[in-house]
C-alpha cells in the first residue's frame, strides 16, 4: 500500500541537493596544515593575499613556512584590495598562466578569497574573466583553491560565490559556480584576533545579512527546520560579536563568530527553502562599487529600510523574527515586525555601524544613480521586480 505523506500541512520542504565539497580544518593551531593540504593539488602555488595585515600578524610567516616545508614553489600575487577589482584579478590570471601555477592558496578575508576564485576560473580560459560575471561564459575546469581565512564575514571560505568590481564600468557583480568551492579551508579563530572592532562588526552584520536574505525572501510561510537554524545563527552572530567587541582576543567569541559566518552562507540555510534572493546585497554592491563602502557597513545602512519596505508586504515572518530573535511578545504582526526591525537597527548602532546613507556620507541626491547601478546587477541576477523605482523607494528609507 502506498503510504501517502501528509502534504496538506502549510509548510512544504522543497526538494533540494546539498553538496558542499569544501573540507574545513577548524581551530587553534590549524594553519600549519595548509602546506600539505595545498601540495596535494600541485607544487607550483600562486599565493594570493591583501595589503599586508598577514605580514603584521604573523600569518604570512606561518603559511609560507608550511608551504616551503612541504616543498611548494611559491609565486606571490599580493595587494588584493577590500572590494577586489577586476584589473588586479586580470594581473593574477596573467601571472598564474605565465608561471604555470597548479593551485591557488588565498590568505585573507572575503576579498582575497573571492579574487582567488576568479583567478582560478580565469587562469584556464582564453576569454576575459569578466564574461563569467555577466553570464556570457561558464566555468570550465578551474585551478584548485585552498584558503586560510583571516576575517569572519563573507562565508567565501566554504561557498562557490565571489564578487568583483569592474572599476571601468563601476559595476560590482557576483556569481557562483559549484566548481569554485575551495578544496580545503583552514579556519583558525586566532587568525582573526587582529581584526579591528569596526571590521569585526561589519563581518557579523554580513553574516546576519546572509541569513536574513533567505529568511525573508523564501516564499514558504513556514519552514521550521531552516527557520530555527537561521534564527540561531542571527542570535549567535550578535552574541559572539558583542563578546569579541568587549575583548578582541576572546578566543571563544572569535571561534563562535567565525563558524557562524561560515554556516551563514555555505548552502545549508537555503536547503529546502525553494527560490530565495539577495535583494539587500543587490543594493549594497552598488554602494561598494560606487563609493568603496565596506560591505558590512553598506549592509547595516540598507537592512532596516529594506526590512520596513518588505514587512509592509508580508509582516508575518518579520513578526516571527521579532518574537524568536528578540523575544518580543505583544502586539499585532505589524507592531511586532516594527519592534524587531528597530531592535536590530539599535544593535547596529550599538556596534557603531552606519544605519543610514548619511552615516556613510552619501548624499540622498545620489539615490537615482545608485538605483541605476543596482538595476544592471538585477538584470544579470534575473530579479525583474527590483526596478529603479522600487530600489529608489528603499534607498529613500535609508
Ligand atoms: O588587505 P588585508 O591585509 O587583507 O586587510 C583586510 C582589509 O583591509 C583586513 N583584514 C583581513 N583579515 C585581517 C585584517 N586585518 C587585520 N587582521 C586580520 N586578520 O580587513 C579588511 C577587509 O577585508 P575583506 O577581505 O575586504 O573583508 P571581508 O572578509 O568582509 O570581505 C568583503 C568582500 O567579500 C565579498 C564582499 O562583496 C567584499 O568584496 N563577499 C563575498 C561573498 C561570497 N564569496 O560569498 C558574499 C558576501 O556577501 C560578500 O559580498
Ligand atoms: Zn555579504
Amino acid at each position: 500500500m502506498l503510504v501517502t505523506c501528509h502534504l496538506l500541512t502549510i509548510n512544504i520542504m522543497h526538494n533540494f541537493v546539498f553538496h558542499n565539497p569544501t573540507k574545513i580544518l577548524f581551530g587553534k593551531g590549524t594553519i600549519p596544515a595548509i602546506g600539505p593540504e595545498t601540495m596535494s593539488f600541485g607544487g607550483k602555488v600562486l599565493l594570493v593575499y591583501g595589503s599586508g595585515s598577514i605580514k603584521r600578524n604573523g600569518i604570512y610567516q606561518q603559511v609560507t613556512d608550511s608551504l616551503c616545508k612541504s616543498g611548494a614553489e611559491i609565486v606571490e600575487h599580493q595587494g588584493v584590495q577590500s572590494n577586489p577589482i577586476l584589473s588586479h584579478v586580470r594581473e593574477g590570471i596573467e601571472l598564474a598562466k605565465k608561471q604555470k601555477c597548479q593551485v591557488v592558496c588565498a590568505i585573507g578575508g572575503g576579498s582575497v578569497i573571492d579574487e582567488a576564485k576568479a583567478i582560478c576560473a580565469g587562469a584556464v580560459v582564453d576569454h576575459d574573466v569578466w564574461k563569467f560575471f555577466t553570464g556570457k561564459k561558464s566555468v570550465t575546469a578551474p585551478l584548485p583553491l585552498t584558503t586560510v581565512l583571516t576575517l569572519a564575514a563573507s562565508g567565501s571560505e566554504m561557498n562557490s560565490g565571489m564578487v568583483i568590481t569592474n572599476e571601468e564600468t563601476q559595476q560590482k557583480f557576483g556569481f557562483a559556480n559549484k566548481k569554485l568551492h575551495p578544496k580545503t579551508s583552514v579556519l583558525d579563530p586566532q587568525a582573526t584576533c587582529s581584526v579591528p572592532a569596526d571590521y569585526t562588526a561589519y563581518g557579523a552584520i554580513d553574516a546576519i545579512a546572509h541569513v536574513l536574505e533567505f529568511y525573508f525572501t523564501t516564499q514558504d510561510p513556514d519552514t521550521p527546520v531552516q527557520d530555527r537554524f537561521m534564527e540561531g545563527l542571527v542570535i549567535n552572530a550578535m552574541e559572539s560579536c558583542d563578546r569579541v567587541l568587549a575583548d578582541l582576543n576572546n578566543y571563544q567569541g572569535r571561534a563562535d563568530l567565525m563558524w557562524t559566518a561560515t554556516l551563514a552562507l555555505n548552502g545549508l540555510t537555503a536547503a529546502g527553502l525553494g527560490k530565495v534572493g539577495f535583494p539587500m546585497h543587490l543594493i549594497e554592491h552598488s554602494l561598494s562599487a560606487l563609493y568603496n563602502t565596506p560591505h558590512g557597513a553598506g549592509l547595516s545602512a540598507i537592512i532596516p529600510a529594506w526590512m520596513r519596505h518588505q514587512s509592509q508586504r508580508a509582516p508575518q515572518r518579520f513578526a516571527r523574527f521579532a518574537e524568536r530573535v528578540f523575544a518580543f511578545r505583544s502586539g499585532s504582526p505589524e507592531e511586532l515586525a516594527g519592534k524587531g526591525i528597530a531592535a536590530l537597527e539599535e544593535w547596529f548602532r550599538k556596534i557603531n555601524s552606519p544605519t543610514s546613507l548619511q552615516d556613510l556620507n552619501i548624499p540622498k541626491e545620489e539615490i537615482p544613480r545608485i538605483a541605476e547601478n543596482a538595476v544592471a546587477q538585477a538584470k544579470v541576477w534575473r530579479m525583474p521586480d527590483y526596478d529603479s523605482e522600487r530600489i529608489q523607494t528603499i534607498l529613500a528609507g535609508c
